[in-house]
């Protein structure tokens, strides 16, 4: 199968995908990655903390952004802030969580394509650089609307969408609908994106097949395992690359990636603790030999070093002695 155009993306994942991972994911061969979604009202009240959460580097190439928001003026008034530094600035209409969608903002307004639409074109208005939009099918509540907003959204200009193939209703239940995401791709001519269940190489070779997009975005089954992208690009025949990891097998690849984010991390938060390391912890240990025991020492852990250092050794400890068997359960 030959490479799509615009191939694999590590999805945005508050409380996941921080700057280090999302560098990390690109090592591993993911070719865009989009920050975690920003509140544009944190954003244009100059919130430290949301700032932090756009944060880049220029081993991040492109640099995407993405923001929600119900307020249009604050969602425009963000673009201007984010675009000098922004190669692509990426809206949120997919967030379930109830206190995004209470403020009529994320997929709650994927009920209004009126909103949605008028929304998108106010911010490609005030734009110097590309608007993408990533989305759920629908709210769930009555008929989907990602068709629609997607043929509406072409015409106004953004440059390509990702669709998560489940509703606002759905959150993450049932399977993703890959046909919908197939019938989109059909009824527009920009670059459309599938998102969801895509885990390994074989869902994501299906997944391609299925609907016929121009790249795939990979969420839950990049979470402590960022060779994935690799996997997929060698299952596929898109590389003859060898891993950054050299020659090993699963477990040389999962230590590669931890000691590499704990070295991305050192250098890029330097001036401050990792808010993200011991979820990391959690899901790099995931599902291996030994976890669950390993889940309650690393919860004790205050140290960020000494957390660092015990997942190490124990992803060692696996690698010299034991392997990881390659059917793990994904986190
Ligand atoms: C922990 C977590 C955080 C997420 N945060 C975001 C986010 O900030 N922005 C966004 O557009 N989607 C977010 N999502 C949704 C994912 O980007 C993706 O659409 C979803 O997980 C489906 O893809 P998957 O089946 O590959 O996991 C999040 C998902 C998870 C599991």
């Amino acid at each position: 199968m030959n490479p799509p155009e615009s191939s694999l993306f590590l999805a945005p994942m508050a409380g996941v995908t921080d700057l280090a991972y999302r560098i990390l994911a690109r090592e591993c061969g993911a070719d865009v990655t989009v920050t975690e979604f920003t509140a544009a009202s944190g954003l244009t009240r100059k919130n430290a903390y949301s700032w932090l959460k756009v944060e880049s580097d220029s081993r991040e190439s492109p640099f995407i952004p993405q923001i929600f928001g119900g307020v249009i003026e604050e969602m425009t008034q963000t673009v201007e802030m984010l675009q000098d530094r922004a190669d692509i600035i990426d809206i949120n209409f997919g967030c379930p969580a109830p206190k995004v969608c209470r403020n009529d903002a994320g997929a709650a307004l994927l009920r209004d394509p009126d909103r949605v639409v008028a929304m998108v074109s106010a911010c490609i208005e005030v734009a110097s650089v590309p608007i993408t939009v990533k989305m759920r099918l629908g709210t769930g509540s009555g008929a989907n609307t990602a068709l629609e907003i997607c043929r509406r959204l072409e015409e106004v200009g953004v440059e390509r969408v990702c669709v998560h193939g489940r509703t606002l209703r759905q959150r993450y239940s049932g399977e993703a609908d890959w046909s919908q995401i197939r019938e989109i791709v059909e009824s527009v001519g920009i670059p459309v994106i599938a998102n969801g269940d895509v885990t390994d190489s074989l869902t994501a070779s299906k997944c391609l097949e299925h609907t016929g997009a121009a790249g795939l975005m990979i969420g839950r089954g990049a979470i402590g395992r960022p060779s994935i992208f690799y996997e997929i690009k060698r299952d596929l025949g898109w590389t003859n690359d060898d891993p950054p990891w050299g020659d090993g097998d699963h477990a040389i690849a999962r230590l590669w990636c931890w000691d590499r984010y704990l070295e991305l991390s050192e250098d890029l938060y330097s001036d401050r603790p990792n808010k993200n390391l011991k979820r990391h912890a959690v899901s790099f240990t995931k599902g291996l030999p030994g976890a669950s025991s390993m889940r309650v020492s690393l919860h004790r852990e205050t140290d960020q070093r000494k957390l660092g250092r015990m997942v190490s050794e124990y992803l060692g400890d696996l690698a010299r002695f034991e392997g990881i068997p390659a059917n793990h359960p994904s986190p």
